[in-house]
């Protein structure tokens, strides 16, 4: 075969090859070395390096170097009038001779030709400088032919597209983050209005002090201790915060009455779920079905609930969970005309009308967290903080909540129980 025939075929394997280096490396810095030395070796050349050239920096950082020394700087200035010589000059190798108009040359010459560079290549790709490559001389000897200098060109491009590529992801997973982050504070954002909301609603119900906040958080746990996952478990908590958020729209007096309210005032107050539908439902909330939890959280699973009396799986789901803890709460606090009750007497109403009023699967769940934070199996304290020690540690209450769990189990899964 002769020899520029096998040159050919040598050159079109090693472009295969550095175009295979630039799809499939991973690691960017590896894939510009092997590409660069592809490269060196493809023609015998003893010295060079490759260097990225930053936009923001107007400088080249060299990324790979060969048999230049550790006197070699790691980086170069380019001026802008630098950086468009190269743009206007393409992917055309710069002799040495050629590059001494340039003021990057006129800086860099002494170590440049101290090194014995004699090709420049600067990398261009869609019009963007992205890199440089700077070689020596021929391990021959011999003076770069112009085929030669059309091997180190289609090589260089290749290198080139791989760093632009480089240059584009690193611009998307900047983009990325700052979306991220930009997305993080308006969750925090949306987490703190929802308290600040609740601490609102509940500063207006003296007697319930809390209330809000609590339910928020018996949701949080009924839902985790499903095993839902965290988004779904952070909705259900939000539901909880923002369920009784239409009382604000409720008289002062009738919210804080020292006596049970007559039945007008039952009326009025009895209009909190519609009205907090009513206000949650035209904000964008990052989780579904909030503006269900206010408007269902006082139906019951056998219809006798209000606003709409709805039965059992016609109730969204959110709002069983709301409607649990809404009412461990009122069970567990002191109110104006009744005393919080005590935790046995607790368990067996929600063991009672589990299946009329409550879902009975959540129940278990309810149960089941208290027990497991009881029994140490789990480390967290959040019913202890919520409910007080001595009200979690009453006596027999380990043995009451397994005997409930284990009477919930045996009813089965959820059924429908028809109103009495
Ligand atoms: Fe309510």
């Amino acid at each position: 075969m002769p020899e520029n025939q096998q040159k050919l075929i040598h050159t079109f394997s090693a472009l295969a090859d550095i175009g295979q280096e630039v799809a499939h490396k991973f690691n960017f810095h590896e894939m510009i070395r092997t590409s660069f030395h592809l490269l060196l070796g493809s023609l015998a050349i003893m010295r060079g390096g490759i260097a990225r050239y930053s936009r923001f920096g107007h400088e080249l950082n060299f990324l790979a170097v060969r048999g230049l020394g550790d006197d070699f700087p790691v980086s170069a200035s380019i001026s802008l009038e630098d950086e468009r010589e190269f743009l206007s000059a393409g992917m055309s190798p710069i002799e040495l001779s050629q590059a001494k108009m340039l003021l990057f040359f006129q800086h860099y010459q002494p170590v440049i030709e101290k090194k014995g560079i004699e090709l420049i290549v600067p990398m261009i790709v869609h019009d963007e400088l992205v890199g440089m490559v700077m070689l020596g001389e021929k391990a021959s000897g011999e003076p770069f032919s112009s085929a030669d200098r059309a091997i180190v060109q289609a090589m260089a491009r290749h290198i080139g597209v791989g760093i632009y590529q480089r240059n584009l992801m690193a611009q998307l997973e900047r983009k990325a983050e700052e979306n991220k982050r930009m997305y993080d504070e308006m969750r925090l954002t949306y987490a703190d209005t929802v308290k600040s909301f609740a601490a609102a609603i509940d500063y207006k119900d003296k007697y319930t002090e809390g209330h809000s906040v609590r339910v928020g958080k018996y949701s949080e746990l009924i839902a985790a201790e499903l095993g839902w996952s965290d988004e779904r478990v952070e909705g259900v908590a939000v539901a909880g915060y923002l369920h009784d958020v239409g009382k604000l729209t409720v008289e002062k007096n009738i919210i804080n009455s020292p006596r049970r309210i007559n039945a007008k005032e039952t009326a009025e107050l009895n209009k909190h779920p519609s009205v907090g539908y009513e206000i949650l439902l035209p904000i964008h909330h990052p989780y579904s079905d909030i503006p269900l939890a206010a408007k269902y959280h006082h139906e019951r699973l056998d219809g006798r609930g209000y606003p709409d009396g709805l039965k059992d799986e016609e109730i969204p789901y959110i709002a069983k969970i709301v409607n649990l803890a809404d009412s461990f709460d009122a069970m567990t606090t002191n109110r104006p005309y009744k005393a919080r009750r005590p935790a046995h007497e607790v368990v067996e109403d929600l063991q009672r009308n589990s299946g009329k009023q409550f879902a009975p699967e959540l129940v278990t769940a309810l149960c089941g967290a208290i027990l497991k934070e009881m029994t140490g199996e789990t480390k967290e304290r959040k019913f202890r903080k919520l409910l007080g020690r001595e009200y979690m540690e009453a006596e027999g209450i380990i043995d009451l909540l397994k005997g409930a769990l284990n009477g919930l189990a045996a009813t089965g899964p959820l059924t429908l129980v028809a109103a009495e």
